[in-house]
């Protein structure tokens, strides 16, 4: 270990050492001994944290698990996540720091001091009050990466409004089901976006979708491409006409509300159906988010972080948009593409705008990986002093390169393994903390987790079994809106009192976790989150498709791609032009994310006996695997 070098390999290459510097100047140096305070009293640890923030009142209970698998915290606490990310910043000499920077694809630029932001989402959630939305009213917000997909959520929460961010690389289908099953009042757009050079046609989109979704009134639309949109007298309105209305006034009152008051829902892929609702709260949520952050990316006033995820994801809600701002920090949001107009956008960034802590996905990494060191290499990357990893599990290779190439050897990496569900970092490391390249490494202060067989039994380490948490934490999801049937089914009733993550590991003699991967039917496409059932759906709701599967198979870049097999209907003979109008039939249906890599035409599909689809025979074999146990295959 050395002072000067502040991370340096060990001897076998595989653990990298935190360096004592590092170690003198972290958040939480003393890592071990947090660890068993939290473990044995979780309960004070998490009030501890609660205390850092600002309440309108104190709660009566950290936590009540009187009703499991509805865990409730800070019962009785009134507070607004709002108010902890702006309104009391605001009153001190923060005000004058900078909130967020912005780069639009384009090159244009934006900055928002916390003066400015709280004046803009003040000004905006007097707009949408003046309009009629109220405490518990659900917004649908579809932005591309500008600065008011922040506002706008923020405005939501101060007024207590529950914002339903759509991820703008989804398209109509998806969009409609989620504005339906939501009964938005309001809906928030742009004419479009940029990204690679093209303008995404978010207006043109919303529109479609909306034709079936009479539960909203307005669509505010903000105009950021600036071509010819139509605008729906009465229902459509810009928002800069409503921004320089008396309306838009820079007074607004931000909502008690209690502890346990939804914040927003975000819809994720699971194992059957339609996605779901995820639903977090304002107390729970933003403990956890404000403290994981702080804790795990060491985040200090100097920093200038940048999580490149999109604000329609998670990652985005918990640390682009809540985390940062809990911590008072500086964010950078940008627009576009990595790749455009070439690879070394984001190096760019990095050194124009002096980024300090660069928290991405693998596949994004592999990505610009491709491109070669000479991209980064051109570029002062000497600011960055941390860097995330998030999404999926990173290959060492990647860690490597991303470790050398981009942190120049100096830079911990923090690969971060949690879920829409979580809400926050689950297993993580610190930068106090040796690290090995494709580890999540050990589970945050006060969780616990565990690698189980299919009885709910403690595997012994280096064997593989499911992840589990046995204890609640503050963040974690509350139920699924309008559905709490299916939260208690989904996450709850395969082990009693464990939360079934749904994810496969493996814990090694150090206690150090290792990220496999699904085991169910989600597939993690370049870290988006799709359902093979999702994506059945939409192929089969093409005229030509009788019956379809979808299966996800390792993928270089983007860690799995779609693979899917389609019985046509009689009448319908296999050809390309067929399989390009059933391509993009999805993205039409769900986004351009969900593509398949392949379509293959088939004359039957493997199934149970009671009419499944057995979609691991499928992956198996298209792996040249053995096909496993086919018991109850039919004939
Ligand atoms: C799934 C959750 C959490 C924000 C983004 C994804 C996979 C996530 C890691 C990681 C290995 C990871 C898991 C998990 N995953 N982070 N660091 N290492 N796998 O949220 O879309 O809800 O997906 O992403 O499979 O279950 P999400």
């Amino acid at each position: 270990m050395s002072d000067t070098t502040p991370f340096e390999p060990m001897s076998n290459g595989e653990v990298y050492q935190p360096s004592s510097a590092f170690i003198a100047k972290a958040n939480v140096p003393d890592w071990e001994s947090k660890t068993i305070q939290a473990e044995q009293d979780l309960q004070g640890f998490w009030s501890e944290r609660a205390l850092e923030l600002e309440w309108y009142q104190p709660w009566n209970k950290v936590l009540d698990d009187s009703n499991k698998p509805f865990y409730k915290w800070f019962t009785g606490g009134k507070v607004n996540i709002v108010h902890n990310c702006l309104d009391r910043y605001v009153k001190t000499w923060r005000r004058n720091k900078l909130a967020l920077i912005w780069e639009g694809e384009p090159g244009d630029q934006r900055s928002f001091s916390y003066h400015a932001l709280n004046r803009e989402v003040c000004k905006f959630a007097s707009v949408i009050k003046a309009m009629g939305i109220t405490k518990g009213d659900r917004v649908t917000i579809y932005l591309p990466r500008i600065p008011e997909i922040i506002i706008a959520m923020l405005a939501c929460a101060k007024i207590g409004a529950i914002h339903s961010v759509v991820y703008g690389g989804f398209s109509v289908e998806s969009l409609h089901g989620r504005i339906l099953d939501s009964h938005s009042k309001i809906a928030i757009t742009a004419d479009g976006g940029w990204m690679n050079g093209k303008i995404v046609k978010l207006k043109d989109m919303m529109d479609e979708a909306l034709r079936r979704s009479p539960s909203v009134e307005h669509v505010i639309v903000i105009k950021r491409t600036g071509q010819d949109v139509m605008m729906e007298p009465e229902r459509d309105l810009w928002y800069h006409d409503l921004m320089s209305l008396p309306i838009a006034s820079p007074k607004c009152e931000t909502e008690v509300m209690d502890a346990e008051d939804p914040l927003y829902i975000l819809y994720t892929s699971g194992t059957t159906g339609k996605p779901k609702a995820v639903l977090h709260t304002h107390g729970g949520y933003m403990v956890g988010i404000y403290a994981t952050l702080k804790d795990v990316f060491d985040l200090k006033d100097e920093d200038r972080w940048w999580c490149t995820a999109d604000p329609g994801w998670v990652t985005g809600h918990s640390y682009l948009v809540y985390g940062p701002l809990l911590n008072g920090a500086t964010s950078f949001l940008y627009e576009g593409a990595p790749t455009f107009p070439y690879p070394n956008r984001w190096w760019l960034m990095i050194e124009k705008y002096a980024l300090t802590i660069l928290y991405t996905a693998p596949t994004a990494v592999r990505g610009l990986m491709r491109f070669g060191e000479a991209w980064p290499n051109r570029h002062d990357l000497s600011s960055l002093r941390l860097l995330g990893s998030v999404g999926e599990p990173i290959n060492p290779e990647a860690w490597k390169w991303y470790h050398r190439v981009i942190g120049k050897g100096n830079c911990p990496i923090m690969d971060t393994w949690w879920q829409t569900e979580t809400g926050m970092f689950i297993i993580t490391p610190t930068p106090v903390m040796a690290l090995k390249p494709g580890s999540a490494t050990r589970p945050y202060l006060g969780v616990a987790a565990e690698i189980v067989d299919a009885d709910g039994q403690v595997v012994p380490d280096g064997e593989e079994g499911f992840l589990v948490l046995s204890k609640p934490w503050p963040a974690m999801i509350r139920t699924i809106y309008g559905d709490p049937d299916r939260y208690v089914n989904q996450y709850w009733s395969t082990y009693p009192d464990k939360y079934m993550t749904g994810d496969s590991a493996r814990r090694d003699k150090d206690g150090y976790f290792w990220i496999i991967g699904r085991v169910d039917d989600v597939i993690k496409v370049s870290g988006y989150r799709l359902g093979s059932a999702e994506i059945e759906s939409a192929l089969v709701s093409h005229p030509a498709v009788a019956e379809a599967a979808a299966i996800g198979l390792p993928h270089e870049v983007k860690g799995n791609s779609i693979h899917t097999y389609v019985i046509l209907r009689t009448g319908f003979d296999p050809s390309d032009s067929l399989k390009d109008e059933i391509r993009n039939h999805i993205g039409h249906e769900i986004g351009p994310i969900a593509k398949p890599e392949s379509i293959t035409f088939v004359d039957n599909l493997p199934k149970t006996r009671s009419g499944k689809i057995m979609r691991r025979l499928l992956k198996a074999r298209a792996q040249g695997l053995p096909d496993g146990d086919i018991t109850t295959l039919e004939d």
